[in-house]
């Protein structure tokens, strides 16, 4: 189930499931990574937070209020921050009605529950380091937990597990702290930079309207800190058009709502 490595010619791009399978299941919840292992997807993206008393936590906006029913549950805490809330209070949220009525009761997990449903599936993760400034000393954190989940060892290092964020000071942090760890950045730094980030990142994981065919070969003619032509995977793609585009961009990886849709795109090109 590894990635197609950058550079591999002929390759379709491997396709991820954006926050899991979101297009079917609540995003970021244990039955979201579940609906991709049901499509076969094998790498999930999701999106890591902290709680107030210290708890990592898999969700993606900086508040509650979207997701979940925070507003109703605990109405005098505008603006209902996921760092201003205890593990014990969010665990009390239904993270599943607001998507449909049948995910009643689907919880935000910690990162501890997600790896474990993770592994229990035999599925790859992408891991997003998410509004890292927010939360002070979160990948030590996060490297810790992984470690204790078992993902710091060799097979898991060797294509399991990727880390990104926007932030490429945390991304440095999480290379210099574990070098073993594959990570990419999200965004699309100019060219002429691109040899400073192959230092600590072996990726570039850029909104696929920012980039050109010319933008991905240059990426791949840098080499990361594993010996590796920078990989770019490309988000978030819902549509075949789209997705094919992408592909003759020579995209490694393609992240999406939608990869049900979207692999079947590329396998029929
Ligand atoms: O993995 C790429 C994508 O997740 C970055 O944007 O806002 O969905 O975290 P966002
Ligand atoms: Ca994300």
């Amino acid at each position: 189930t590894s990635d197609a490595r950058a550079g591999d010619v002929g390759e379709p791009p491997s396709v991820f499931a954006h926050r899991g399978a979101s297009a079917q299941a609540p995003e970021n919840t244990l039955a979201a990574i579940d609906a991709a292992a049901a499509l076969g997807v094998d790498r999930v993206e999701n999106d890591v937070q902290r709680t107030e008393d210290g708890e990592l936590v898999v969700i993606h906006d900086d508040s509650l209020r979207r997701t979940t029913d925070v507003k109703e549950v605990f109405p005098g805490r505008a603006p209902w921050k996921v760092k201003d809330f205890t593990a014990a209070e969010i665990a009390r949220l239904d993270a599943g009605s607001w998507f449909a009525p049948r995910f009643a009761g689907v919880r935000v997990p910690t990162l501890k529950q997600y790896m474990r449903r993770v592994e229990h599936n035999g599925q790859n993760l992408l891991l997003e380091i998410k509004n890292p400034e927010l939360y002070p000393g979160i990948e030590q954190q996060i490297l810790k937990l992984l470690g204790n989940e078992g993902w710091l060892d060799q097979p898991h290092l060797d294509g399991r597990l990727i880390v990104q964020s926007f932030s490429a000071d945390s991304i440095r942090i999480v290379h210099d702290l574990k070098p073993g760890v594959s990570t990419a950045f999200l965004g699309t730094p100019p060219v002429a930079d691109l040899s400073g980030y192959a230092a600590f990142t072996d990726g570039i994981n850029p909104s696929y309207a920012s980039i050109s065919t010319c933008y991905v070969s240059a990426a791949h003619g840098f080499t990361g800190p594993h010996g590796r032509p920078l990989a770019v995977f490309a988000w978030t793609v819902d549509d075949a058009a789209t997705a094919l585009r992408v592909a003759d961009y020579g995209v490694d990886g393609v992240i999406s709502n939608k990869p049900d849709v979207v692999r079947a795109a590329l396998r029929e090109q």
